[in-house]
Parts: C-alpha cells; sequence; structure tokens
C-alpha cells in the first residue's frame, strides 16, 4: 500500500524530469526497514534533504539572538554606554601562570626538537593526570586518566554525546535548562514536535522553580538519559550530597544515565557541596560528567574542557547486551576531533601547579564577589534572588509580574543593561532573569546603580 501510494504521488524530478522506479522505492524502504507496513512518504528522490530536524527549532540559538538584539539596539543608539551581563562569557585575563604556560607551548612548536603535530585525540597524558590527580583523588574519587576526554567544551560534549545513544531514547531535562541540552536533543531526532506551550513531544520536562528550590524531582515518566547541571545554569542552584544520591539511585533502578554537567563546580564555596557527581556511591555505573576550564580559569575563548566516563558505565544494544559506553566516545572522538592543540593543554595543566591553584582561586573570588554585590544590590530593591552563592548566576524573578523579555527590553532601553530572558532557557523560566557575574566589577556596581534607578 505504502508502495503504491508512494509510486501514484512520486512526482517527475524538476532536474532530469523523470519520476523514480518502483525498484527504485522498494529498496529504500527495504534499507530504511519501512516497507511492510509504513507510512513513511517521500516525492521523488532527486535532491538533497535536510535534516527535518532542525526546522521544528522554533527561534535562533538564546546568545546569539540576544546579540542581535543588543547589537540592533547599539545601532539605533550610538554612543551608549551597554553593560553585558547576558552570556556567561569572562571577562578576566588568563592568570600568569597559565599565559607562562601557554607561551612556552607556543614556543616548543618554533623548534624542530619540540615541535609536536597531532596529538592524542583524548588529550595529553601530562593533562589527563593532572585533572584525574587533583580534580577526583584529591577528593577521594577514584577516576583514572583513561577514563577522562580532553575537548573543546562542555557545551560541544553534551550535545555530541547524543550521537552515541540511539534515537529512540527518551531524554529528560531541567526547566529551565541550558538551551544546549533541549536544542541538541531535537537536532539529533529524539523529539516530536514543539507544541504551543514550548514544550517538546517526547522530551521528559522537570519543572524547577521556587516551590521545589530549583531542585528537579525524580520523573513519574522514565527517561533513558537525564542531563543535570549543578551549580546549575541559569538559576545558580545545587545539589547535596542526598539530592544526587537519589538520582544515583534511580538511574541504577531504572537502567537510566545521568549527563551531569558540572562545568561551574569550581564556584561552590560550601564544604558539604558534591564537586563532582562520583562523589556518590554507584555513580560511576550511570554517569557521565562534564567540566570545563572556560568558567574555572578563563578558557572561553581558548577552549579547553573534558569529559569522563567511567570503564563501568554500560548502556544496551537492541537484544539486550550491555556494551560499554566509554569505547563509543573513543571512537567517535578519534574518528571526529584530532584534539585541543598543544600550547592549550599546557596552558590547562599549569591550572593545578601551586601557583596556578592560588591564581585561579582568586579569579573565581572575584567573579563571586560579583555575585554576592548583584544579589544584596538586587534584593536591596526588593527583587526575589536566587543562586549567586555556589554559582556565578544570579536568577532573578521581574518585578510587576513583567515578562522575561519585557524586563530585557526594559532594562535594555532604560538602563542599558544586558541580562538573559529567563523564558530562553524554557517556558518555567518565564518571569526571571538570569544576570552573569562574569562582567568588570566596575561594570556591576555601574549596573546595579542603573537598576536602582529604574521606574516602573
Ligand atoms: C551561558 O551563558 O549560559 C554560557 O556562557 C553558555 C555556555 O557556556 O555555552
Amino acid at each position: 500500500m505504502i508502495l503504491n501510494k508512494l509510486l501514484n504521488t512520486s512526482k517527475y524530478c524538476p532536474i532530469n524530469n523523470k519520476k523514480n522506479t518502483k525498484e527504485y522505492f522498494v529498496s529504500l524502504l527495504t534499507l530504511k526497514g519501512q516497507y511492510k507496513n509504513s507510512n513513511y512518504y517521500i516525492t521523488n528522490h532527486c535532491m538533497a534533504y535536510i535534516n527535518e530536524n532542525y526546522l521544528k527549532l522554533k527561534a535562533g540559538y538564546l546568545f546569539p539572538e540576544i546579540g542581535r538584539r543588543v547589537r540592533e539596539f547599539a545601532a539605533a543608539n550610538p554612543g551608549k554606554d551597554i553593560i553585558r551581563m547576558g552570556i556567561g562569557d569572562v571577562t578576566q585575563p588568563l592568570t600568569p601562570t597559565i599565559l607562562k604556560a601557554f607561551h612556552d607551548g607556543v614556543e616548543e612548536m618554533g623548534h624542530k626538537s619540540t615541535f609536536k603535530g597531532y596529538g592524542p585525540e583524548q588529550g595529553y597524558d601530562f593533562l589527563r593526570e593532572a585533572i584525574a590527580e587533583n580534580d577526583y583523588k584529591l577528593r577521594g574519587v577514584n577516576i583514572s586518566a583513561d577514563e577522562i576526554f580532553v575537548s573543546d567544551g562542555s557545551k560541544c560534549d553534551t550535545g555530541n554525546i547524543q550521537e552515541i545513544f540511539g534515537d529512540n531514547n527518551i531524554i529528560a531535562i531541567c526547566d529551565p535548562v541550558y538551551p544546549v541540552y533541549a536544542d541538541t536533543t531535537v537536532m539529533s531526532g529524539k523529539t516530536g514536535a514543539c507544541q504551543a506551550n514550548g514544550y517538546f513531544d517526547n522530551i521528559v520536562y522537570m519543572p524547577c522553580n521556587e516551590a521545589n528550590g530549583f531542585i528537579p524531582e525524580l520523573p513519574a515518566t522514565r527517561p533513558d538519559l537525564i542531563f543535570l547541571c549543578f551549580p546549575n545554569n541559569p538559576t545558580g542552584t545545587v545539589a547535596t550530597k542526598e539530592v544526587l544520591k537519589l538520582w544515583v539511585d534511580y538511574a541504577i533502578k531504572n537502567k537510566s544515565i545521568i549527563l551531569y554537567d558540572a562545568a561551574y563546580e569550581a564556584y561552590i564555596t560550601e564544604d558539604t557541596i558534591p564537586h563532582s557527581i562520583f562523589e556518590i556511591e554507584g555513580a560511576k555505573s550511570v554517569a557521565i560528567e562534564f567540566r570545563s576550564f572556560s568558567k574555572t580559569a578563563g578558557f572561553t575563548g581558548t577552549r579547553c574542557a573534558f569529559t569522563v566516563i567511567p570503564n563501568e558505565l554500560f548502556a544496551y544494544d537492541l537484544k539486550g547486551n550491555q556494551v560499554a559506553v566509554k569505547p563509543l566516545w573513543m571512537r567517535r572522538h578519534t574518528t571526529k576531533f584530532n584534539g585541543v592543540s598543544y600550547p592549550v593543554q599546557k596552558a590547562a595543566a599549569a591550572i593545578y601547579s601551586e601557583e596556578g591553584k592560588k591564581e585561579v582561586k582568586g579569579l573565581i573570588a572575584y567573579y563571586l564577589e560579583n555575585a554576592r554585590i548583584i544579589r544584596e544590590s538586587l534584593s536591596a530593591l526588593g527583587y526575589t534572588v536566587f543562586g549567586g552563592i555556589n554559582a556565578p548566576y544570579v536568577w532573578v524573578k521581574t518585578k510587576n509580574n513583567l515578562t522575561s523579555w519585557k524586563f530585557f527590553d526594559k532594562l535594555l532601553n532604560d538602563a542599558n543593561v544586558v541580562g538573559t530572558p529567563g523564558s530562553g532557557f524554557g517556558p518555567a523560566g518565564e518571569g526571571y532573569f538570569r544576570f552573569s557575574a562574569f562582567a568588570d566589577r566596575e561594570n556591576v556596581i555601574k549596573a546595579m546603580a542603573r537598576i536602582k534607578n529604574l521606574t516602573y
């Protein structure tokens, strides 16, 4: 029946003026496993097709969209001093020890005896060993260098990781959420259409709101892959050991995998808050962790991050056989990625030297002080604020029930301050606004003074 439909509805190709043959459609449907009973519809196959999942995405990616609006405003209002507290992009330069290591790495590339071509795709041993030792062993977590993959960013890794998991997986994400998890889930074809309320079919949304302290509850519908991010972007909240234990136990019971984004762990100030999901017993059999040097040491422009996939993490093939996950990521990484440049990895390794550690602590303290100023200034002005204690983001409720984008416009027009509308992180972010603490101190203070003068 499907074959007849295809033959009857097939159009003449505008290029070669021919119709496809019955044999063509049979082989096409056989290839797709849809010959017998599918409703699959295709017109004459004589053109390049796009990945239709991209058409499901409603708006442009959040941060370029904000950038576009700010550029438009700046063009229409030349000379305005715009303070940017939108995208979480660092402003303070690389610290001396890291910079020196970077220079040394570049210098080595200029001499025959120390020059390096392709490096190991998963990262140089000196960096992976420093990560294993400092980020894990010193915190009592046994992660070995061979479980660490150095990359050019957590944004890329959290998006790309989906490729090694089947498209039939159901994904759970928080709402609001870092948009990369949602958008790449859509791009990979794991969702249905976007509904009028902004939610995609086939995603399990986990609402995070004031009532639950912006900590998601365990989902009633079982997902296969669960994105969690702590300290959280955008709400700035953190998960205790007890909360993470609930998630690990849930994942073990449900044969799910947690994709844990810990890009902001360096901002944790409270001793009892875990920095890694692997601090939780059992997590190595159910979690992948993403870490980044971007916000830790000012590498947003330099690019360096890493992903940890434990040897004991398994997923399943369609017959129900266990398959180790790490070799699949290794296969992907070695096929599609040629490694982070040597000088950048050398600079990243310097973060773990005694001097490097001290300097990076100073950077983080600087941004956390900004966060404190934002929190306290806005609270004093009667705004309800969250986050900003263990995270570089302050999550604020708008005043007078303004929508997030209305508040964005008001702030841009009346105070010339840029932030990120909460609704850009998902429908549950409506009515909220995110301030990034990565601006210069002087600008943070100026921005708060301007917000004080806003009239409603
Ligand atoms: C943010 O502002 O949410 C981050 O800068 C985005 C990112 O790290 O990719």
